[in-house]
């Protein structure tokens, strides 16, 4: 076992880990955070997507201690304290993205980065460049449309997420 320190939704975090455990399951089987989602395991599905220094990152394919020390924001750290949605949680909802629901916490992470990163110009944002952004993520049910529909309708929308982990992360 190593020790870890993490930073995660705001908290910091000591654990004895496995040197061989993924971030996936340190943050599900030891801190609760089950809004992370395990799917296939293997980085082809993105439904385990959390933001790493606010980069949307394959959680079931970084080592847990790869992440120490840094940055680690969940769905779970999204939504505002008192429970609110997110302006991106609440775009997919509106749009009619979240069906059975399980790829949305991956995919609420990646567009919550998406928008962080093109905050100075949102307006020019294309659906290309949504489908591009949003590509590393499966869905079984939505046929995709209404994602991208969901990023359309959040683009207008003020997002804190992504930043408020890089200032964590200072
Ligand atoms: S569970 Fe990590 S990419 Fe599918
Ligand atoms: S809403 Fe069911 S997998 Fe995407």
């Amino acid at each position: 076992m190593v020790k870890l320190k993490l930073h995660v939704n705001g908290r910091d975090y000591e654990l004895d880990v496995d040197p061989r455990e993924s971030l996936l399951t340190v943050l599900r089987d030891r801190l609760g955070l089950i809004g992370v989602k395990k799917s296939c395991g293997v980085g082809e599905c993105g439904a385990c997507t959390v933001l790493l220094n606010g980069v949307p990152t394959d959680s079931c394919l970084t080592l847990a201690v790869w992440a120490e020390g840094q940055c680690v924001r969940t769905v779970e750290g999204v939504a505002r304290p008192e429970g609110e949605l997110s302006p991106v949680q609440r775009a997919y909802v509106e749009a009619g993205a979240v069906q059975c629901g399980f790829c949305t916490p991956g995919l609420v992470m990646t567009t919550t980065a998406f928008l962080e990163q093109n905050k100075d110009r949102l307006a020019s944002v294309t659906r290309e460049e949504i489908k591009r952004a949003h590509a590393g993520h499966l869905c079984r049910c939505t046929g995709y449309e209404m994602i991208t529909e969901a990023v359309e309708l959040a683009l207008g929308r003020e997002v804190k997420g992504a930043a408020e982990c890089l200032e964590i992360s200072k």
